[in-house]
């Protein structure tokens, strides 16, 4: 699929779009101060063929970039890009691993904090994303299961919604009693207090990956758990913001945002991806 209206794309009330290209000069196209939410999971410079299946097809892409050095300098032109794109109440993140995470910690502070050009960006949260499954085979050093998601936003003023995790066995013991509408509360010295839910969430994430039955699962490789996805959308945009992935892979920032009620364009330089993303779209259940 590709752009129906070059002229201003995210003036349109539904610009939602898939786009079949190099997110460079896509992102060319997209006027500046446009998109509030940015996730972008470029490939991690692991240096292997990135291989899955979907439909019965084989589905690949490249993740070699070379030294630490030349993955920056690629990433360098497109994250400027980002910076221009992203509103004042805007955030970005970028999710990579342990690998490449120190080279892209630097370039982004460098593009939202020290080379700024309008205005002084903010570096918000390291994330941690531990997932459980995946390969546990013993070896002589600690098994790696998280990645890496840099949160930096274009100013102090970034849209963020407060999330708390479940309650746990202990609050719901403290906040033992129930009112008429069915909220939890205790008494103390006379005043009652309202279980506004768990703690604050933190920025070490659980979340599985996705398993391999999962029916959420395309055989796209690489493809990240629509739970995480939800995630940062509900905690940094609000309804009807333009969410932007610049390398939407199987699409799951797409139907996280569509789920969401947030419009969005998705980017990917490789047909197969933008095949798989647009099936998935067509699925209210953003199912594969
Ligand atoms: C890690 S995958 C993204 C996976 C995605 N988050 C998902 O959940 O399916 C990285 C994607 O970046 C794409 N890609 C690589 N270079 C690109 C470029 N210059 N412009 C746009 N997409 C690119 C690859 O084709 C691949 O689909």
């Amino acid at each position: 699929m590709q752009q129906t209206d070059p002229t201003n794309p995210c003036a349109d009330a539904s610009p939602n779009r898939l786009v079949c290209g190099d997110c460079l000069d896509e992102l060319r196209k997209l006027p500046g101060a446009s998109c509030a939410l940015i996730y972008l999971d470029p490939p991690f410079n692991t240096n292997l063929r990135r291989v899955g299946r979907a439909t019965s097809q084989r589905v690949a892409y490249s993740d070699s970039f070379g030294k630490p050095g030349d993955y920056v300098v690629y990433l360098r032109p497109r994250v400027l890009e980002l910076r221009r794109v992203l509103t004042t109440h805007g955030s970005l993140f970028f999710h990579c691993d342990w690998r490449m995470s120190p080279h892209v910690r630097l370039l982004l502070d460098d593009v939202f904090c020290v080379d700024a050009v309008e205005g002084e960006g903010v570096f918000v949260n390291e994330i941690i994303w531990h997932y459980g499954l995946g390969a546990a085979r013993a070896g002589r050093r600690l098994l790696t299961k998280h990645d890496v998601v840099f949160w930096y936003a274009n100013s102090t003023h970034y849209s963020f919604h407060l999330m708390r995790d479940e309650p746990t066995q202990a609050m719901l013991g403290k906040y033992r009693h129930v009112d008429g509408q069915g909220n939890r509360y205790m008494n103390s010295y006379g005043r009652r207090y309202l279980l506004k839910g768990g703690k604050p969430l933190d920025d070490v994430w659980d979340i599985p990956s996705i398993a391999p039955t999962s029916s959420e699962r395309t055989g796209y490789p690489t493809q990240k758990p629509l739970a995480l996805l939800r995630r940062i959308v509900q905690l940094a945009s609000d309804e009807g913001d333009l969410v932007l992935d610049p390398f939407c892979g199987s699409g799951t920032t797409l139907v996280a945002a569509q789920q969401l009620g947030r419009r969005w364009i998705g980017i990917d330089v490789n047909p197969q991806a933008v095949k798989v993303a647009a099936r998935r779209l067509a699925n209210k259940t953003g199912d594969a």
